[in-house]
């Protein structure tokens, strides 16, 4: 991978002004980080949105939406279509969170049909896929993967990938197991996170061919300022995805700096 990818999901937290002044104090903190080796990319509220694509430092920041519906328009109470995230003018979003998935009851189908709609808007598509507990003790984990993985992009050509996949990926991966997110979340282990990160990877080749291996994947789930260098550090493992743990942005820029630290030390 040519860079490195940092995000957070900033979930149901932060009003407008606390987003912003975390996205001004994130920018300035990490402003002398060369945005040609790493990417980050932050999650607010959809009410925070407008107000976030305004901040000074804009071009050091990736924005998206937290999820969207599938249509462009339409008797959808409560949805947010494809052409209002562009309205905005961003160009990211977020699809099938585990908490989207499992407190929303949203289906694999329903996932795809969001990635397709993604694409179509050039919104570049962070697929959101993970095992849950259960699953996980009934040795289920890479099929639950494989299914996400292969629903969710579902309908995905040869000649869409090679488009989607030619210099700046346009699709990507975040594996976070349910088990290992948020307060009551366990995190993975590193072993544990880079063998589903391969299992992830081979399935992506399987889908895509080596076209497959341009994908970033990155990991999310009880991130924190003790695993995160030893999961980068990791041959399959092409970003973090944060939550509580990048909230602050003091905290956070830190976490990234040892992360860019580690890696160059590894050469
Ligand atoms: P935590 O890092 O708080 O476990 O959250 C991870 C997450 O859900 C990011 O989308």
């Amino acid at each position: 991978m040519d860079k490195v990818y940092f995000g957070t999901n900033l979930k149901m937290y932060k009003n407008i002004q606390d987003t912003v002044s975390y996205l001004n104090e994130l920018t300035e903190l990490t402003k002398d980080l060369d945005r040609s080796k790493i990417e980050l990319f932050v999650i607010p509220s959809y009410t925070s949105l407008p107000d976030a694509v305004k901040i000074e430092n804009r071009s050091l920041v990736r924005l998206g939406a937290q999820n969207m519906g599938w249509e462009e328009q339409g008797q959808f109470t409560g949805e947010i279509s494809p052409l209002m995230l562009n309205e905005l003018g961003l160009d990211m979003v977020m699809i099938g969170h585990s908490e989207r998935r499992h407190v929303f009851r949203e289906t694999d189908q329903e996932e795809n049909k969001k990635v397709l709609c993604a694409i179509q808007h050039h919104l570049d598509a962070l697929l959101c896929i993970g095992e849950t507990e259960e699953e996980k003790e009934y040795g289920l984990s890479d099929e639950v993967l494989r299914t996400q993985l292969i629903a969710g992009f579902h309908g995905i050509t040869s000649a869409m990938a090679e488009q989607l996949l030619e210099g700046e990926p346009k699709i990507r991966v975040a594996y976070e197991p349910v088990w290992a997110i948020g307060v009551n979340g366990k995190p993975a282990s590193v072993e544990y996170a880079e063998e589903k990160h391969r299992v992830i990877k081979a399935c992506l080749v399987d889908l895509f061919g080596e076209l497959g291996n341009r994908i970033p994947v990155l990991y999310g789930g009880s991130v924190n300022p003790q695993n995160a260098e030893p999961l980068i550090a990791q041959d399959s493992i092409d970003g973090l995805f944060v939550g509580r743990s990048a909230w602050n942005a003091g905290p956070f820029n830190t976490l990234i700096r040892s992360c860019l630290k580690r890696l160059s030390t590894e050469g």
